[in-house]
């Protein structure tokens, strides 16, 4: 696999080769440097976060200025893939002009390199002015979850033919405004199929099928990191929080019966005389051996 930064312009590619792409959300600089390392084509910096970082039952609370926070340190975190900053709920919607300017921060400071945003056609003016203005946009159609209330739930959209029709539309409508990709979230496999043999930019699916150029999951669902989660699209590659409760655990035990740390975790150097004449503490210079962590500060 090429280690060069992926670009909008090779994810098309991938599309025209038939090569699928891998997307993956991240919102921190670890998971970015091992979703990196492991190949994944796009860094999702998701909304999903108010849910699974932040705790909220939808996406709704997340601001601009969390999603900016988390696509910085993702940013930090990888070399290669390409990072998609999602614009979050009414960061876009109010005028043109304030979703220009969401896009512009999430690339400015969250050194996102495309930013994403939910909805169909009544979006695509807003879509043409962003990409006009030079910054790349991924469309997010189907299962909306910044309309959940809209939609009376996190529920499978597009499932009649004339909800289907309006997707498809909508669909062809972020193509014409400029999209590089589409996320279909929640939709019959079908449909998925259809749009992704009508349109020429990449379709990337969650809950939609096989069909799709890509797939997307959220890194925590993927790796089993909550097993109260287990919706039919979702496939676990993992059962994380049980690896992670045992080791927790395992250093729990340990400090309590006293085995951790030994000798090999500790430091040792000279004991100051406290009691009478209390010693001058001694300057940490550039010689002072056993420094702690690699990089200087
Ligand atoms: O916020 C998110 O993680 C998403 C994906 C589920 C597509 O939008």
């Amino acid at each position: 696999m090429s280690k060069k930064q992926v670009t909008t312009l090779a994810l098309q590619t991938q599309k025209t080769k038939g090569e699928k792409i891998v997307m993956c959300t991240a919102y921190d600089a670890t998971f970015a440097s091992i979703l990196d390392a492991a190949g994944v084509d796009i860094l999702l910096v998701g909304d999903s976060l108010g849910m699974v970082i932040q705790g909220h039952d939808t996406t709704l609370p997340v601001t601009l200025d969390h999603m900016i926070y988390h696509s910085a340190a993702v940013a930090r975190g990888s070399t290669r893939a390409h990072i998609v900053g999602d614009l979050p709920f009414m960061s876009y919607r109010i005028s043109e002009e304030q979703a220009l300017t969401s896009a512009t921060r999430m690339l400015q400071e969250g050194r996102a390199h495309s930013v994403k945003l939910e909805g169909g056609k009544d979006l695509a003016p807003t879509i043409e002015r962003i990409v006009m203005a030079g910054i790349p946009v991924m469309g997010h159609i189907g299962l909306t979850p910044q309309s959940v209330h809209a939609m009376g739930g996190f529920r499978v959209q597009g499932r009649d033919a004339e909800s289907a029709r309006r997707i498809i539309e909508d669909a062809l409508a972020l193509e014409a405004a400029g999209c590089f990709a589409l996320v279909l979230e929640g939709i019959p496999a079908e449909v998925a199929a259809e749009i992704t043999s009508q349109l020429g930019i990449p379709t990337i699916g969650i809950g939609a099928g096989k069909h799709c150029d890509g797939q997307v999951l959220v890194c925590y669902d993927l790796l089993g990191m909550n097993n109260d989660f287990k919706p039919k699209f979702l496939k676990t590659y993992n059962n994380l929080r049980e690896q992670i409760t045992d080791s927790i655990s395992h250093f729990a035990t340990e400090v309590r019966e006293g085995v951790f740390p030994k000798e090999e975790h500790s430091f040792h150097g000279k004991t100051p005389r406290l009691v009478s004449s209390p010693t001058k503490a001694t300057p940490i210079t550039e010689d002072t051996p056993e420094r702690i962590y690699g990089s200087p500060a």
